[in-house]
């Protein structure tokens, strides 16, 4: 029997395996749906994602929403997380400790999730679980099979607030994840 929900998330939201738990606010465990075949995966909770708890729910959040939109999905009918589960200190990337001491979080999700697709938001997720020297700028986009997922990453909705030229490439990459959904997903619901 796998361990249910509630219990992973009340054990991580009391985890102090790395320093970050001395600073967090709250844990930011994940969002959505336990039945979803699609998971997206962030780096680390910002400030917003830190007082409310929940991922993306500052302005990467809502363009992370729209994204979802434009091939018809919704934060409801996917499942959110991130690499690490409490927020690094001025935004800084979390440190390769960090994401070692956190990881097993997001691997007990996925085993309870059991995703068809995951899709890496940003360089650091991809690093952490497409490969070490993913190169987000070239490899965006591009299919991965790990243990029988299909994995791809695209570039972080923070990252196209920055630079909104690459937003015709992220939408290159929303409809490649849309055909796949179409694929590979039961009851996704993609228009
Ligand atoms: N950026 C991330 O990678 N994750 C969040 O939850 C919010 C912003």
């Amino acid at each position: 029997m796998p361990e249910p929900w509630e219990a992973l998330e009340s054990a991580c939201k009391n985890c102090r395996e790395c320093s970050l738990c001395e600073t967090r606010t709250n844990v930011v465990f994940g969002v959505g749906s336990h039945d979803a075949e699609v998971l997206f995966i962030g780096e680390g909770p910002g400030a917003n994602e830190d007082l409310q708890g929940e991922p993306f729910v500052g302005k990467a959040g809502m363009l992370l929403d729209d994204m979802l939109a434009i091939i018809g999905m919704k934060r409801e009918n996917v499942y959110i997380a991130n690499i690490v589960k409490c927020r690094p200190p001025e935004n800084r990337d979390p440190l390769t400790v960090e994401q070692d001491a956190c990881i097993g979080w997001l691997r007990r999700q996925t085993a309870l999730l059991r995703p068809k697709i995951i899709v890496c938001l940003g360089r650091i997720a991809a690093m952490r679980i497409i490969r070490e020297d993913f190169k987000i700028t070239r490899e965006h986009g591009q299919w991965f099979e790990k243990a029988g997922v299909q994995v791809m990453a695209m570039y972080h909705p923070a990252a196209l607030l920055r630079d909104p030229h690459r937003r015709p490439e992220a939408f290159d990459d929303l409809k490649a994840l849309q055909a796949k959904v179409r694929i590979l997903c039961d009851h996704t619901e993609v228009y």
